[in-house]
C-alpha cells in the first residue's frame, strides 16, 4: 500500500488548527505541531508479516550471526512482530513529546523540540543517523529537559531539539544531490531562524556525528560545543595505532577487535547502499519482514552483548518500534539513499575545524569504531574524552544513563 506523501503534513495540519499556541517563530517555516498517528496501517504490516514464510530449519546453524540474520533470531523478532508488540503503546509514548514539521529549502523537517522550565536552558540538537531515528533518543529527551547541578554547583538543563535525517521517517527525501553538508546548512536554519537560538550545542551519532562535525566546522558563530562519537576521518588501524605508541585501554581493545571484525566481515551493507541504493530499497519496500532480516541483526551486532538488560534498554521491543518506523513511513528506500549521497564524505587527512568551540568525545566500548584520543585532538578543541565500558552504537538506548551525563557535561565548557 502507499500513502499519499502529504499524509503527515495533513495530519499535522488538522492538529495544528486545534492547538493554538506555540513559541516558535513561525515566520516563512510553516511550523505545525505533529502527532503521529500510523496505527491504521498496524494490521496491513501484521498481515505481512504473519503470512511470510520462513524456512523450517536453517540452512547452516553453524553459520553464527556474523553470516547475517540467524533464522532463530528473525523467527523471535517475526513472532513477536504480529503477537505481542505493541505499536499503539509505542506510538503513545512518543507522542508524549512535542513533535513539529516546518518547511526549509522546500522540505518537510521533522523534529522533537522539547523544552526546558529554566531560562538559561542550553538549546541542544541531538542527530541520529542510520539505522536509527528520533526513536533512539526517547530515553534521554525529557532527563535532558530536567535542571541538576553540575559540579560548581551551577544549575544544568537544556531545550532538546531532535529532528529526523532528510529522508528519514517524517522528514521529506530531499533532492538526488542532497549531501551531509546541505543537511548542517538546514538544521542550522532550524535552529536559528526557525526557533530563534542564537547559539547552540549539538550531538551525534553515526551519520548524525557527521552532519554535526559539519555544523561543527562550518558555523563557528552558532555551534558553541559539539559532543561527539563518530569523526569523518578514516580511523586508524591497529598498525597505525602501534606504530605512533598509543596504548589502548582494556575497553578500547575490545572495540578495536569490533572494528576489525566490522572491516573483514560487518561492512556489505555500505557497499550495496553506496552503489544500488534502489535495489535494496525497492526489494524492501512492501517487506517488514526483509526489512526486520536486514537491520536487526546489525542493530544487535553493533551493540553491547548485555543489550536490553540495565542500564540498556535496547530490548526486541526497542528494535520493533524503530524498524517499524522505517516501515510505516515507507522511508527505509529513501534513508538507504544516504550513502549513495555522501560517498565522499570520509577524509583520510585529519586536519582541524575552525571554530574554538569545545569539542567532547565519547567511545562506547561494544561500538565498532575506535578514534584514540590523539587522533580526535587533531580535529577540533577537544576538552573532553571519555570510554565508557558499557553500550556500544546506539548509545541513546544500550547506555542512557552514560549519553546524558555526557551531554550534561557541554555545560561545564558552555561560556556563551
Ligand atoms: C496469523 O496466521 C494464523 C494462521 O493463518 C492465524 O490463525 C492468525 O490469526 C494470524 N494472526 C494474525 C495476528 O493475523
Ligand atoms: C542539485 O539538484 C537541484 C535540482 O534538484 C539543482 O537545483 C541544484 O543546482 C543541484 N545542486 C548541485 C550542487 O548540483
Ligand atoms: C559508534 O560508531 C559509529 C561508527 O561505526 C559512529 O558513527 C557512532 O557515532 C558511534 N556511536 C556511539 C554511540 O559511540
Ligand atoms: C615509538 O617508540 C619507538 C621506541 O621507543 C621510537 O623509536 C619511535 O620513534 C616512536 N614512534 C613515535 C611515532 O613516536
Ligand atoms: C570561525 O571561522 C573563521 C574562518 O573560517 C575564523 O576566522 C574565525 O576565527 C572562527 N571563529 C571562531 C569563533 O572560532
Amino acid at each position: 500500500m502507499i500513502l499519499p506523501p502529504n499524509r503527515f503534513l495533513l495530519t499535522a495540519a488538522l492538529v495544528g488548527s486545534v492547538l493554538a499556541a506555540t513559541t516558535h517563530r513561525t515566520g516563512n517555516f510553516n511550523v505545525k505541531p505533529f502527532k503521529i498517528d500510523l496505527a491504521g496501517e498496524i494490521p496491513h504490516l501484521k498481515s505481512l508479516v504473519n503470512n511470510t514464510r520462513l524456512p523450517e530449519t536453517a540452512l547452516y546453524p553453524e553459520a553464527g550471526p556474523n553470516s547475517g540474520i540467524e533464522l532463530d533470531t528473525l523467527r523471535e523478532l517475526s513472532d513477536e512482530w504480529v503477537t505481542s508488540f505493541d505499536w499503539e503503546k509505542e506510538e503513545a509514548e512518543m507522542n508524549r513529546l512535542d513533535h513539529f514539521t516546518a518547511e526549509i529549502e522546500g522540505q518537510t523537517v521533522h523534529f522533537v523540540h522539547q523544552k526546558s522550565k529554566d531560562v538559561d536552558a542550553i538549546p541542544v540538537l541531538l542527530l541520529h543517523g542510520w539505522p536509527g531515528s528520533f526513536h533512539e533518543f526517547l530515553p534521554v529527551i525529557e532527563p535532558l529537559t530536567q535542571p541538576t547541578h553540575n559540579t560548581a554547583g551551577k544549575s544544568v538543563s537544556f531545550n532538546v531539539v531532535v529532528p529526523s535525517l532528510p529522508g528519514f521517517i517524517f522528514s521529506s527525501a530531499p533532492p538526488q544531490n542532497w549531501t551531509v553538508d546541505d543537511t548542517a546548512r538546514m538544521f542550522n536554519t532550524l535552529m536559528t531562524e526557525v526557533l530563534g537560538y542564537s547559539t547552540y550545542a549539538v550531538h551525534g551519532t553515526d551519520w548524525g556525528s557527521i552532519v554535526a562535525y559539519a555544523l561543527y566546522g562550518s558555523f563557528n558563530q552558532t555551534v558553541r560545543a559539539a559532543h561527539l562519537a563518530f569523526l569523518p576521518f578514516l580511523s586508524p588501524s591497529e598498525d597505525e595505532i602501534a606504530a605512533n605508541n598509543i596504548t589502548l585501554s582494556d575497553e578500547q581493545k575490545v572495540t578495536l577487535a569490533r572494528m576489525n571484525l566490522w572491516n573483514q566481515v560487518g561492512n556489505g551493507y555500505l557497499v550495496e547502499q553506496g552503489t544500488k541504493p534502489n535495489d535494496i530499497g525497492l526489494a524492501l519496500y512492501d517487506n517488514p519482514v526483509g526489512q526486520l532480516a536486514y537491520l536487526a541483526n546489525q542493530i544487535k551486532l553493533w551493540s553491547d552483548p548485555r543489550a536490553g538488560t540495565p542500564p540498556s534498554v535496547l530490548d526486541n521491543t526497542a528494535i520493533l518500534t524503530g524498524i517499524s518506523l522505517y516501515y510505516l513511513t515507507h522511508t527505509f528506500h529513501s534513508s538507504v539513499w544516504i550513502y549513495a549521497q555522501n560517498m565522499a564524505s570520509f577524509l583520510t587527512v585529519y586536519t582541524k575545524a575552525p571554530t574554538n568551540a569545545p569539542l567532547l568525545f565519547s567511545q562506547f566500548e561494544y561500538n565498532v569504531s575506535l578514534w584514540p584520543e590523539e587522533y580526535v585532538a587533531k580535529v577540533g578543541n577537544l576538552v573532553s574524552y571519555k570510554v565508557h565500558d558499557f553500550g556500544g552504537h546506539f548509545a541513546g538506548l544500550d547506555n542512557p544513563p552514560a549519553l546524558i551525563a555526557d551531554i550534561r557535561n557541554i555545560a561545564n565548557y558552555w561560556v556563551f
